[in-house]
């Protein structure tokens, strides 16, 4: 072999051996975790495209609460990185699908909607009010968004059917409406317990306390055992339960537990819920069985779907918080999130960069996967593991979300999304024909009935 030819092979080493070690995490250098967050981010946007021209800003193809979802990881990566290079298409989404009365229920989605596809909206909003997040002149505040989410849900609490509780649907003609689910209820009570510590207002955390209260009369909270059921049903009086194991579920109850205790200065009906949900997020997801890393039921038979992909970022980003805002806690969670992240890093080298992610973060290698979901859910593990370099403890400076008496600067309107609500007063309850609309209406209600069908189709193709 000649000079050239053994350089060749020399630089085709190279390559590979780059390829190969592709998102390479030391878990005691921050600019590690910096670095693979902006590749993980980068390939995220590449899926996007409703920053071209003719596209809808924060609508993803065939889904529509992911785009809530990856603006809350945008918001985050902004916040532990400072890169500010997304932060144009975040808030243009942000603002666009907000809607009409921003409320999170644009007009062109809200009739198929859950309670929490808007949620997830609602979340990005308030961790947008409590990061500081750059807002739009001329626009509502983060915070107001969020409040208006609240604001429209409150009134879908449901008390004629197991004493209470949120639907999963919005709406009573959609598949799904007889459930009543964790993810849903765990959601407002978050946001309640996010908004009660962010404007210290007593109505949000009275709402945080009959959410957990009554999710512990039901299976969606055993707050014996610490086992989160996916959902029951109101015709079995909310006893039954679907037993699927989901991160996020978990996640979401222990974050709004967090914000209650942190801030009730420590109050024991929230560190027992910590504690008692740490106990089983470390027993179901992080098992020995993978070497500790993070992982949920369907990534090892790979049949988890789109959304299920999503739910291990959710988790990493909310214990990542609760290290800041629950400090006796981090220890334990942040070897656990530095360990994970370091697995998925190894997982992340897929398609021709060799940097894209696959769903199974304990698999050294790629697991032949990729798409938007699985880039999101490995940047909010790298970078909100950027906690740990946070300095913890009471008193400390540190990165937690801020309130309005500690530097958070948006605008409080506890009335938004109130008034000229397109849902306004269609709670539960609310039936969309009335009888004097019926008389004489028969080709009407046929119409009306065919139209349901096909929305129904279209409801269990895109959400
Ligand atoms: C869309 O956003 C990405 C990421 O910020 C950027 O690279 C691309 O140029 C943007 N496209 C348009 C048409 O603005
Ligand atoms: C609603 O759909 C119209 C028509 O496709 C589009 O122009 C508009 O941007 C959409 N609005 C939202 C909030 O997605
Ligand atoms: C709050 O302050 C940050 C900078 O600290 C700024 O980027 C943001 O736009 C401010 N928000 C408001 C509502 O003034
Ligand atoms: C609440 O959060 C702040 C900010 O991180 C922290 O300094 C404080 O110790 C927390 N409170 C409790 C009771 O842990
Ligand atoms: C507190 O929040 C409730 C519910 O949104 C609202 O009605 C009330 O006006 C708020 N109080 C203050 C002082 O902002």
């Amino acid at each position: 072999m000649g000079y050239l030819g053994r350089l060749i092979l020399l630089l085709q080493l190279l390559l590979t051996t780059q390829v190969a070690r592709a998102i390479d995490i030391s878990p005691d250098d921050p600019n590690s975790f910096k670095q693979a967050a902006s590749a993980a981010a980068y390939d995220m946007v590449s899926y996007y495209s409703g920053n071209q021209s003719g596209q809808i800003p924060g609508k993803l193809s065939g889904t529509w609460w992911e785009g809530g979802a990856m603006f809350m990881t945008l918001i985050q990566y902004w916040h532990w990185t400072g890169d500010n290079s997304y932060n144009d298409i975040t808030q243009t989404g942000m603002y666009w699908q907000a809607g009409e009365n921003y409320d999170y229920m644009p007009s062109n989605y809200s009739s198929y909607l859950g309670n929490d596809d808007q949620m997830f909206w609602g979340l990005a909003a308030m961790t947008a009010a409590e990061l500081n997040y750059p807002q739009v002149d001329g626009k509502p505040s983060w915070l107001s968004l969020a409040q208006a989410v609240f604001n429209t849900q409150v009134p879908r609490w449901d008390k004629t059917s197991c004493n209470g509780g949120l639907h999963w649907q919005i709406w009573s003609y959609q598949a799904g409406w007889n459930q009543k689910n964790a993810i849903s209820n765990g959601g407002l009570f978050q946001l309640a317990a996010r908004l009660a510590r962010y404007t210290n207002n007593q109505t949000y955390a009275d709402w945080a306390n009959i959410i957990w209260d009554w999710s512990a009369t039901t299976p969606l909270l055993n707050t014996k055992t610490w086992d989160i059921a996916d959902s029951t049903t109101f015709p079995s009086g909310c006893t039954d339960h679907d037993d699927d194991q989901w991160t996020y579920n978990y996640g979401t109850y222990l974050m709004g537990a967090v914000y209650m205790y942190n801030l009730t200065n420590g109050d024991p009906k929230w560190k027992a819920g910590i504690d008692g949900l740490l106990g089983t997020i470390w027993k179901n997801f992080f098992p020995q069985q993978y070497g500790g890393v993070m992982v949920e039921p369907c990534d090892a038979p790979k049949n988890c779907n789109r959304n299920e992909i999503l739910f291990k970022g959710f988790l990493s980003s909310w214990l990542a918080f609760t290290t800041l805002l629950a400090p006796y806690t981090a220890g334990p969670i942040i070897e656990k999130l530095k360990l994970t992240a370091q697995a998925a890093g190894k997982q992340c080298t897929g398609l021709s960069d060799g940097k894209h992610c696959g769903m199974q973060w304990y698999n050294p290698t790629w697991d032949g996967t990729d798409g938007l979901e699985q880039q999101m859910s490995t940047l909010s593990i790298f970078a909100n593991t950027l906690a740990a370099f946070e300095p913890q403890g009471s008193g400390a400076k540190n990165q937690a979300p801020l309130t309005s008496s500690t530097g958070g600067n948006s605008t409080s309107d506890p009335s938004a999304g109130t008034g000229s609500s397109a849902d306004e007063g269609l709670g539960p309850h609310f039936s969309p024909i009335t009888t004097a609309d019926r008389v004489g209406a028969g080709v009407l209600t046929f119409a009306f009935a065919t139209g349901w069908i096909g929305m129904a189709a279209w409801m269990l193709k895109e959400r």
